[in-house]
C-alpha cells in the first residue's frame, strides 16, 4: 500500500527548491510543505512580500499557499468572484467556498523540519567543480553531500529521500551509502525526481509540466516510494505525464535533456555561420527544418549561444561522465557543443570589431541585455559577461550596458566579481552601467543586442503593449530588498503609472518607456509598507488588477542619440532588419539576411 504523504521538507530555497515547493503546496492543501535553508537572509525574504527570485506568477502562488486564502474546494479557484458564497471561477457553480489555511512554510530550522518529513527533497546547488580532480567539468557535490549527511542524521525512519538537484548518474548509490553510514540499521528509499523548469517560466512549467520523471530502485519498496511521490504530483499533473524509470535512467535523463537542448542551439549556430558565408538565412532554414514534426520548431533560435547556470554545467557533467567511463569519443562529441557555443560568441564579437574598421579605440559600444535570457534577472553564465571581457581587450573608450530587468548596482558588483576588478569606469576601466536605455546609447557607435527582451524589439512608434493576465502587482518586476519608498519615488511612480497605462494616453506622448527602470519600489498588492496599491488604483484597470508593462524602445530616439554610422548588431534575432535599415541603421544579425 502506498504510504500517504502528509509532510514534505525541501532542503534548499533557491531557484528550484522555492518555486517547486510553492507549487506542490499550492496544489496539495492537505500536505504541509516546509522549505529549509541555513541562509537566514534568504529565508527572511521568502517570508516577506519580496521573495529572493523573480518569477511570473510566484507571488500569486505564495499568497495562497504561504499566506492562506479563501478557496473553492471544488475547482480550487483561489478567490471567489463575488468574495462570498459562490465560486464562479472557471464556470464552477459551487457554493462550497472554504477558507484555506497556510501550508507552505520557510524556515532555517533544518534538523526539526527534516525529522518531521515523510518526504525530503534535496534541492541544493550542484555547480561545476572549480578545483581538484575534474575541475572545469565534474559536478561539485560538496553542498549536496553535506546536506545528504544532515538528512541522514535527522530523517525519520522510512522517510523517502528525493534527489531534486541535478546530479551525476549513479549519485543515488552515494546517497544510500551516506544514509547507511549514519543510520546503519534504518531503511530509507532514495528517489530521483529531476526538475525541468526554466528560469522566467518556472511557475508555468511547474503547473503545466510536459512530464514528471521519477526514478526509483526496482524493489517493491522502491516502487511504493515512487508511487507515494507520484501521488503528490497527481494532484495536478495527468497520470500519463508521470514517468517512472530506474533511478540511474532518471538521473541521466536530466543531463541528457539539457545536453540535447544545448546541442540544438549549437547545431543551429553552426548553420548560422554557414548562412553568413553563403547568403542563406538562418531563420528561414530553421523554420523550414522545424516544420518537420520529427525535428520540431523550438530551440532553433540562432544567436550568441546559450547561457545560464544549467546547460554548460550539465553538458560538461556528461563530458566528465564519458571521460571517467573511458569513452573519449563520446566525451569529445559533447564537448563540441560547448566549443560551438564559445565560437558563436566570438564570431559575433569579431563581426562587431570587423565592421568598426578593426578597432574599438576611441569608440563606444552599447550592450542591450545583461541577463542570460529574457524576463529574468538571472545573470549566471550570461553571454554578456564573456562579450564584455572580449570587447574590453579591444581597448574601447566605453562599453555601456543596459538591462531592463537587472539592477544597475548589482550589475556593477557582479562585473567586479566575475569579469574583473578593473573593468568598471569607477575602477579605471571602460565599462559603465546605465539605468536608462537612451542614455546608454548617447554617442555610441554600435548597439549590440545580447538578450532577447521584448522591450528591444523594434517598434518605430515606441508602442506599448500591455501583456499578461491583469492581476496583482508587477510595475517593476525586479526583486528589491524592500526599502521604504521616498516621497520622490512615489511621485515618480504616480507620474509613471499615469503616463504608461491610462488607456486614453496617446502613444506619441508616451516617451521614454524604459524610464520605468529608475528605482521604483517593487511591491505586492497587499504590502502594508508602501503605497503601490493606491497607485495602481489610479490606472483605470480596476482595483487589485495588475498590468505587466512591456514598453518597447523607440529606435528612432536611439538613432538620434547614436554616432554615425549607427551600427546595430543583433545577437538574438529580435529585430526586423529591413525596418531597422529603413530607420537609418546599419544592421548585422548572425546569419540572418535583410
Ligand atoms: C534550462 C532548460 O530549458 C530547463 O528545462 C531546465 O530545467 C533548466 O535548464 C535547468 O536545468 O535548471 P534555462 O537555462 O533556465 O532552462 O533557460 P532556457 O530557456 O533553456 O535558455 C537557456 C539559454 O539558451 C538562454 O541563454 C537562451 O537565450 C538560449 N537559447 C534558447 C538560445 O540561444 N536559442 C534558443 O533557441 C533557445
Amino acid at each position: 500500500r502506498t504510504p500517504p504523504v502528509r509532510n514534505i521538507c525541501c532542503v534548499g530555497a533557491g531557484y528550484v527548491g522555492g518555486p517547486t515547493a510553492a507549487v506542490i503546496a499550492f496544489q496539495n492543501p492537505h500536505i504541509r510543505v516546509t522549505v529549509v535553508d541555513r541562509d537566514e537572509k534568504r529565508i527572511r525574504r521568502w517570508n516577506s512580500q519580496h521573495p529572493p527570485i523573480y518569477e511570473p506568477g510566484l507571488n500569486d502562488i505564495l499568497r495562497v499557499a504561504r499566506d492562506g486564502s479563501r478557496q473553492c474546494i471544488v475547482c480550487t479557484e483561489s478567490e471567489c468572484s463575488d468574495g462570498s458564497s459562490q465560486c464562479g471561477g472557471n464556470g464552477c457553480a459551487s457554493t462550497t467556498v472554504a477558507a484555506r489555511l497556510p501550508n507552505l512554510f520557510f524556515t532555517t530550522d533544518v534538523a526539526k523540519c527534516i525529522s518531521e518529513a515523510d518526504v525530503v527533497l534535496i534541492a541544493v546547488n550542484t555547480p561545476t567543480k572549480s578545483r581538484g580532480t575534474g575541475a572545469g567539468s565534474a559536478t561539485d557535490m560538496a553542498a549536496f553531500e553535506a546536506v545528504t549527511a544532515v538528512v541522514a542524521q535527522h530523517a525519520r525512519p522510512g522517510a523517502i529521500i528525493v534527489e531534486k538537484s541535478t546530479v551525476p548518474c549513479r549519485t543515488a548509490e552515494l546517497v544510500q551509502d551516506t544514509l547507511s553510514l549514519h543510520r546503519p540499521n534504518v531503511h530509507f528509499e532514495v528517489l530521483s525526481n529531476p526538475e525541468f523548469l526554466a528560469a522566467g517560466t518556472a511557475i508555468k512549467d511547474l503547473l503545466t509540466a510536459d512530464r514528471i520523471l521519477i526514478g526509483s530502485s526496482s524493489t517493491p519498496a522502491g516502487h511504493r516510494a515512487a508511487a507515494a511521490l507520484a501521488s503528490v504530483y497527481a494532484s495536478w499533473v495527468p497520470k500519463s505525464r508521470i514517468i517512472t524509470t530506474n533511478i540511474f535512467s532518471s538521473e541521466l535523463a536530466k543531463l541528457v535533456a539539457n545536453s540535447m537542448l544545448a546541442q540544438r542551439i549549437s547545431s543551429i549556430n553552426s548553420i548560422a555561420a554557414i548562412c553568413d558565408a553563403t547568403g542563406a538565412d538562418v531563420d528561414e532554414v530553421a523554420s523550414a527544418i522545424g516544420a518537420d514534426s520529427r525535428i520540431g520548431s523550438k530551440f532553433l533560435n540562432a544567436g550568441i549561444g546559450f547561457g545560464g547556470s544549467c546547460f554548460k554545467k550539465d553538458v560538461l557533467s556528461l563530458v566528465y561522465l564519458a571521460e571517467t567511463l573511458i569513452l573519449p569519443e563520446v566525451a569529445e562529441y559533447w564537448r563540441a557543443v560547448i566549443m560551438m557555443n564559445e565560437y558563436s560568441r566570438n564570431r559575433f564579437v569579431a563581426r562587431v570589431v570587423r565592421c568598426l574598421n578593426n578597432t574599438l579605440s576611441g569608440k563606444k559600444v552599447t550592450l542591450f541585455g545583461y541577463a542570460f535570457k529574457k524576463d529574468t534577472n538571472d545573470t549566471r553564465e550570461s553571454p554578456a559577461l564573456d562579450i564584455i571581457r572580449t570587447l574590453a581587450e579591444e581597448g574601447p573608450q566605453e562599453i555601456a550596458i543596459f538591462d531592463p530587468c537587472c539592477i544597475p548596482a548589482q550589475m556593477e558588483d557582479e562585473i567586479r566579481r566575475f569579469v574583473g576588478a578593473n573593468f568598471l569606469k569607477a575602477d579605471g576601466g571602460p565599462v559603465a552601467v546605465y539605468g536608462n536605455a537612451y542614455a546608454a546609447c548617447e554617442g555610441s557607435d554600435a548597439v549590440m543586442i545580447t538578450t532577447a527582451f521584448d522591450e528591444f524589439k523594434n517598434s518605430a512608434t515606441g508602442e506599448i503593449t500591455i501583456a499578461g493576465r491583469p492581476k496583482a502587482c508587477s510595475v517593476d518586476p525586479r526583486p528589491f530588498e524592500h526599502t521604504e519608498p521616498t516621497e520622490g519615488d512615489l511621485l515618480a511612480l504616480h507620474t509613471y503609472l499615469q503616463r504608461m497605462v491610462t488607456p486614453a494616453t496617446p502613444v506619441a506622448s508616451v516617451l521614454d518607456p524604459l524610464d520605468r527602470l529608475n528605482p521604483f519600489p517593487t511591491c505586492t498588492e497587499d504590502c502594508p509598507d508602501c503605497e503601490l496599491e493606491k497607485a495602481t488604483g489610479t490606472t483605470g484597470y480596476g482595483a487589485g488588477e495588475e498590468y505587466v508593462p512591456k514598453a518597447r524602445l523607440d529606435w528612432r530616439k536611439i538613432h538620434y542619440h547614436m554616432r554615425k554610422p549607427r551600427w546595430v548588431f543583433d545577437g538574438r534575432g529580435v529585430l526586423d532588419i529591413s525596418e531597422m535599415e529603413r530607420l537609418g541603421f546599419r544592421v548585422e544579425s548572425v546569419g540572418r539576411q535583410s
